[in-house]
C-alpha cells in the first residue's frame, strides 16, 4: 500500500456490490482498508461518499486532500446503528429523537452538539457534529463491518457536481484512493437534507430527499424554517450556519443557464440557443418542443432529482458550452433541486 501524500498514486480498484455475497466481500475489503486509515468510495442512496474512519484524524485529512476540499467545510458522520450515536453526542432531545425515529435510516442529516470523541478535523472546528444513518445496504454493511462511524463527504472533486454512480467517482478520484465500492446508481440522486434543531425549531440548512413537508408531518409540534442561504448567496462577511453554503458547488465546466417561466417560454428560450453548442435538460414533456440537443427525464421531480447531477456531468463529457435548464416547482424535492441548480448557475436566474 503506498503511503499517502499529494504525489502518491493508487491503482484504484472498483468492486461490484450487487448480490449478498458481493456485498459482504466488498464490505470486508473496504473495512480492512478503512482500519488501515485509508479512504474508500462508498455508495449511499443519496450520492456516493468518500469514507474514512471518523475517529482517525490522519484518515480524515486524506479525505480533504483527495477532494481538494476547503478545510473549513465539516464532514457528515455516517452510522449503521442508532446506538453508534452515543459515541458522537451526549445530547439528543425530543425533536431530534422524533426525527431519527421517523427518518433513519434515510436521507436526513441531523446536527448534534459533539462529544469529546469527535475530532475537530471532522467538524472543521465547530462544536457540533452532523450525523446520518444511510439506508443503502452497502453503506450499512461497510460501516458495520468497519465497526466505527465513517466520515464521508460527497465523493466528487470539490466544486464539481456530486457523483451518483461508481463511474463518476472513478472519473474524479481514480488514482487518489485505493477502492471504490460499486453499489449501483443512487436512488435519490441529491445529497441528504441537513437540519439543525434548537428547542422546537427545525432549520433546514440544506434541502434534500426528506422534504420540509415530510419534516412537518413527522414533528407537527415543531416550527420548520428554511435557512436564508438555501436560496440566496451569502453576503460578504456573513457567517454561514452550515459552512458548505459559502463554497462554490455543483458546477460543471459548461455554463449553466437557469431560467424560470411558463413551459412555452422556456421552449422558445432554449431554442434561441441553436448553433451555440448548448444542451437543454428537461422533462420529456417540455423537451418535446425543444429543437436543440436534449437530456430528458420523466416528468416527476423525483426522477429529475435522480438525473440532475449525472446530466450536468454528461453535458461536460459531451463538450457542451451551455446547459439550459428550468427551475423546478419549489415544493417537495423540487426545493432541493432548485438549491443545487441555483449554486450551479452562480445564483443567476433568467425570468421569462
Ligand atoms: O447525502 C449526503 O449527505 C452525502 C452522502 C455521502 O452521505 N454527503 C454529503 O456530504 O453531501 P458533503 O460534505 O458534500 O456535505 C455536507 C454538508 C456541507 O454543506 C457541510 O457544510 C454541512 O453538511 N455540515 C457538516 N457538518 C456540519 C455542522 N456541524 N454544522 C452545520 N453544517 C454541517
Ligand atoms: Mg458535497
Amino acid at each position: 500500500m503506498p503511503k499517502y501524500g499529494s504525489n502518491v498514486r493508487f491503482d484504484t480498484q472498483v468492486i461490484k456490490a450487487d448480490t449478498p455475497e458481493n456485498i459482504s466481500r466488498a464490505a470486508h475489503l473496504a473495512a480492512q482498508l478503512l482500519r488501515q486509515g485509508q479512504v474508500v468510495g462508498m455508495p449511499t442512496e443519496t450520492v456516493y461518499g468518500l469514507a474514512a474512519n471518523a475517529f482517525d484524524d490522519s484518515a480524515v485529512e486524506k479525505i480533504f486532500l483527495a477532494k481538494g476540499r476547503p478545510q473549513d467545510n465539516p464532514l457528515i458522520v455516517h452510522i449503521s446503528d442508532k446506538d453508534m450515536l452515543e459515541e458522537l453526542t451526549a445530547e439528543c432531545g425530543d425533536v431530534r429523537r422524533q426525527l431519527i425515529d421517523s427518518f433513519w435510516p434515510g436521507p436526513l442529516t441531523v446536527i448534534f452538539p459533539k462529544s469529546g470523541r469527535v475530532s475537530l478535523k471532522v467538524t472543521a472546528g465547530l462544536d457540533t457534529v452532523a450525523v446520518r444513518m444511510p439506508v443503502h445496504p452497502v453503506a450499512l454493511a461497510m460501516i458495520s463491518e468497519a465497526g466505527f462511524p465513517l466520515a464521508a463527504p460527497s465523493a466528487n472533486l470539490s466544486g464539481l457536481p456530486s457523483t451518483t454512480c461508481a463511474q463518476h467517482v472513478q472519473n474524479d478520484l481514480s488514482g487518489k484512493i485505493p477502492l471504490i465500492v460499486d453499489g449501483g446508481e443512487c436512488s435519490v440522486g441529491l445529497e441528504s437534507t441537513v437540519v439543525a434543531v434548537k428547542e422546537n425549531t427545525i432549520t433546514v440548512l440544506r434541502p434534500g430527499g426528506v422534504t420540509a413537508e415530510m419534516l412537518k408531518k413527522a414533528v407537527p409540534w415543531a416550527e420548520i424554517k428554511i435557512a436564508e442561504a438555501v436560496f440566496k448567496p451569502l453576503k460578504e462577511g456573513e457567517s454561514a450556519p452550515s459552512p458548505g453554503m459559502k463554497h462554490k458547488h455543483y458546477s460543471p465546466k459548461a455554463k449553466v443557464i437557469l431560467c424560470t417561466g411558463k413551459p412555452e417560454k422556456i421552449v422558445d428560450f432554449a431554442n434561441g440557443y441553436a448553433g451555440k453548442n448548448a444542451v437543454f435538460i428537461g422533462s420529456r414533456e417540455v423537451c418535446a418542443g425543444v429543437t436543440i440537443d436534449r437530456l430528458e427525464y420523466e416528468a416527476s421531480p423525483e426522477d429529475e432529482a435522480r438525473h440532475i447531477f449525472s446530466y450536468l456531468r454528461r453535458a461536460d463529457e459531451l463538450g457542451y458550452a451551455f446547459v439550459v435548464i428550468a427551475e423546478s416547482e419549489n415544493a417537495g424535492i423540487g426545493m432541493a433541486i432548485n438549491n443545487r441548480l441555483l449554486r450551479a448557475a452562480g445564483f443567476e436566474v433568467v425570468e421569462l
